[in-house]
């Protein structure tokens, strides 16, 4: 049950917090004197009648201050066979479970119904219900509840004292009716309540809760009633004989969105072509494909490649782009209207994962701005299915409808026609317009065939949406829709690329020439100014260890997942690695990741159970080689303040660029705030902490324990060809006859050493936070680095 009510949360894109188990302490209810939920959810009443101590009390001042209401589902409780009425805490109320119902319907009068229109009566016994005597229902004694649904029951079950506890039912309130969804207006204790007698496999139950939630926060949880939706019908000459288009067909087609206009204007079907197909069907369907050209001014077309091929196939552009242009002769021959911009690509191959020249050419080619796929981030689970924008060009998640190409005749549906009636009377395509403010829907060309199931069902789900809620269905083209998609869910603008090699449907449509081995094996995360340059030299010194390829603009580090490199995608990412020799381990190294706080999130999603290495200094140390490096960079603040100044400058009173650098001196060395910030995405024992001191004065053992962690079998011995170099002041690589190598300029800068108030105010600054990441790696079981040690003693 609790997975249920997830599900639904999540697929409404209600923003949630979970507690399992016993409730022992509640979680922080108020957060700046606001309080922080809107409602409170209890998977079972007994949960809440059960809560211990004060926490009852507190949840419920809680819910009077702050206008929140309660929200109670209900387990069946096999055990409890035996039907008592029981009381329901202190409330005056009972309740009464495993009662049989038939007849179930909405109380029209319910101040509770938004998205619910009381429709006629489920007249059944209430089957979807695990099993029909599941239900509970309530027995109010104030007048403070009111149904929201009522229902018959359907037999008394045979039990001892059947005779006293038909008296309890009857009593009810004076209702013949029973009461299996009950509300509590809060006119009893002054907390609003919803009381499900439930679960929420039923689909009425669905709508009901989304009303619920709605009521019980004083409309803060509420979707509005208008649902945008799009019908493609893809593959439009695609299909084989005798599975395509009459005359017939065409005109029913044509027909039907005729009539679909009356309630949704401007509703226009989007046909997706592939120009090479057309009249290769039996005479008769070359007969509906020239209707479909006759009529095609009526529809919105989209391109879907000429002959449906796949785009991941083509790793040279203008190649593509040159086999898209042969269907865009084709449209442009025939005037089909394909000013929606919109395209959708045969098997999703190149939306996602992304195939950046299919991007290129949809652009080049055909001016394209949107399109959907069904697979971002995954298929399944499809109530997580979301957007995203690539090279400007808005990525919208596409919905299912329970129809396929093989799906044309009712009586042959698999599974038999039930299957996809159910689907539509309160199953998933139903729930899809429930859930989902915007719906793309993938039809195909032989579901307008035959029986033509694609009218079928699109006719019976809108007549019982209308006949059972109040949404209205609103038709945007492909552009605007998705324009209003992206204006819905500003968080989803931003892809995060997740691996192509751990989802078997990507690796089907990603092009053969790339491959995982081409990712990173671990990535040295940070942070700057901690000797992670001598860190990549180093790790490129062993014999088996392969860095990434310099960039023109950041030189060592690609700064993929920190910045607005991100956004050209995987394959850019790609191009910086070479493909690898069998035994050679590739590594990247971006010192800006590491207080990023995007930056976790993203790289466990491209790089699961992939260790990164962070480097650790005194975080005070850290700060005045920032600041000496902005002074050698010309910095204009850094050159007229001093280090003193500039770590005690004031928001405020300062000017903004000082403040600004003092943030870049001292945010990184809050070290355990940003490894928290890694925890939430990485697990512990894929974090590697490198002694940032020991690297300076003992590389070679520092060397050492990396390799170690990162369970290298050939271990190098860094002091065969690392030296302390007197000049440079640091370890450098041993040359022939004698020489070294070192590190250049920028990296080992001579400058005076801290002064000692700078030294003392930093030293106070990080206290707290050295103390904070001596235990945090205590914890975690890390090495704990000399420095730290001795400072936290
Ligand atoms: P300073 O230049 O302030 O001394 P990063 O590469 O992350 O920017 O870190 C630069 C720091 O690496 C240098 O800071 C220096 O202290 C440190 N470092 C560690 N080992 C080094 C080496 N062998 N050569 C040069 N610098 C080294």
């Amino acid at each position: 049950l609790g997975r249920g009510i997830i599900v639904t949360l999540e697929a409404v894109r209600f923003k949630f917090q979970v507690q399992v188990g016993e409730i022992r302490s509640l979680p922080g209810l108020i957060d700046n004197n606001k309080g922080r939920y809107a409602v409170v959810i209890f998977e079972d009443l007994y949960m809440y009648l059960n809560l211990q101590g004060q926490n009852r009390a507190n949840l419920d001042q809680y819910c009077r201050d702050f206008n929140v209401g309660i929200l109670y589902l209900f387990y069946f409780y096999s055990k409890a066979k035996i039907v008592i009425a029981k009381m329901v805490g202190s409330f005056p109320l009972r309740f009464m479970s495993s009662v049989r119902l038939k007849d179930y319907e909405i109380n029209a009068t319910s101040p509770l119904l938004r998205i619910t229109r009381p429709g006629s009566v489920v007249s059944t016994s209430i089957v979807p219900v695990p099993s029909p005597n599941d239900w509970t229902i309530f027995l109010p004694y104030h007048h403070t509840y009111t149904a929201v649904t009522l229902a018959s029951r359907l037999k008394p079950p045979k039990l001892r004292k059947t005779k006293r506890r038909s008296n309890h039912l009857n009593s009810a309130c004076g209702l013949e009716k029973l009461i299996p969804v009950l509300l509590d207006q809060g006119l009893y204790d002054g907390i609003q309540r919803v009381f499900f007698g439930n679960n929420l496999k039923f689909w009425l139950q669905k709508v009901l809760f989304l009303d619920a939630l709605s009521y019980l926060s004083y409309g803060r949880l509420s979707l509005p009633l208008e649902r945008y939706f799009q019908i493609d019908i893809d593959d439009i000459f695609v299909g084989v004989a005798e599975s395509r288009l009459l005359v017939n067909d065409v005109q029913a087609l044509l027909n039907f969105q005729t009539e679909l206009r009356k309630n949704v204007p401007g509703f226009t079907y989007q046909l997706g072509f592939s120009g090479k197909f057309i009249y290769s069907g039996t005479n008769l369907e070359s007969e509906g494909d020239r209707m479909l050209l006759k009529l095609a001014d009526n529809f919105s077309w989209f391109p879907h490649m000429w002959s449906h091929m796949q785009a991941h196939w083509f790793s040279n552009a203008s190649k593509l782009c040159e086999y898209m242009d042969i269907n865009r002769q084709f449209a442009l021959r025939h005037s089909l209207n394909t000013s929606s911009n919109y395209a959708v690509a045969p098997h999703h191959a190149g939306v996602y994962p992304v195939h950046q020249q299919l991007y290129h050419c949809w652009r080049k080619v055909w001016n394209i701005t949107s399109t959907s796929s069904e697979e971002y981030p995954n298929l399944r689970p499809d109530h997580r299915r979301k957007g995203f924008i690539y090279r400007n060009i808005m990525v919208i998640p596409r919905q299912t409808c329970s129809l396929f190409t093989h799906t044309m005749v009712l009586d042959m549906y698999p599974g038999g026609k039930e299957v996809l009636l159910e689907s539509i009377d309160g199953g998933s395509l139903f729930q899809s317009f429930l859930y989902n403010q915007v719906n793309v829907f993938m039809t195909h060309q032989s579901n307008y065939g035959n029986d033509r199931l694609g009218l079928f069902t699109f006719d019976r789900a809108m007549k019982f949406l209308y006949k059972w809620t109040n949404l209205r269905l609103v038709y945007e083209p492909p552009e605007v829709l998705g324009k209003r998609y992206f204006n819905l869910y500003p968080e989803e603008v931003e892809p995060v690329w997740s691996n192509p090699c751990l989802n078997r449907r990507h690796l089907e449509i990603w092009s053969e020439e790339k491959n995982c081995s081409s990712f990173p094996k671990f990535v040295v995360v940070g942070p700057q100014k901690t000797g992670t340059t001598a860190l990549y030299w180093f790790l490129n010194m062993h014999p088996h260890v392969k860095s990434n390829l310099p960039s023109p603009t950041t030189f060592e580090e690609v700064q993929f997942f920190s910045g607005p490199n991100y956004f050209k995608g995987i394959d850019w990412y790609m191009s910086f690695f070479p493909t690898p020799e069998n035994n050679t381990v590739l590594f990247e190294k971006s010192a800006t990741y590491f207080d990023q706080k995007v930056v976790p999130k993203r790289l466990k999603t491209l790089l699961p159970s992939k260790h990164i290495v962070v480097i650790l200094i005194d975080p005070a140390l850290r700060a005045y080689s920032w600041y000496q490096h902005m002074r050698s960079h010309h910095d204009a603040f850094a050159l007229k303040y001093s280090f003193y100044e500039t770590i005690t400058a004031h928001r405020g009173v300062d000017p903004d660029g000082l403040i600004s650098l003092q943030r870049r001196c001292l945010d990184p060395g809050f070290y355990a705030n940003h490894l928290e910030n890694w925890l939430d995405f990485i697990q512990p024992q894929f974090i590697i902490i490198v002694d940032g001191d020991m690297l300076k004065t003992d590389p070679a053992a520092a060397m050492f324990q990396l390799q170690k962690s990162l369970g290298f079998t050939e271990i190098y011995q860094y002091n065969k060809i690392l030296k302390f170099d007197e000049r440079k002041g640091f370890f450098c690589q041993v040359q022939p006859k004698g020489k070294s190598k070192c590190l250049g300029q920028s990296k080992g800068r001579k400058y005076p050493e801290m002064e000692d108030e700078s030294w003392k105010y930093l030293t106070k600054y990080y206290e707290e936070a050295n103390l904070k990441l001596f235990k945090l790696l205590e914890r975690l079981k890390k090495p704990i680095p000399e420095w730290l040690k001795k400072k936290s003693k």
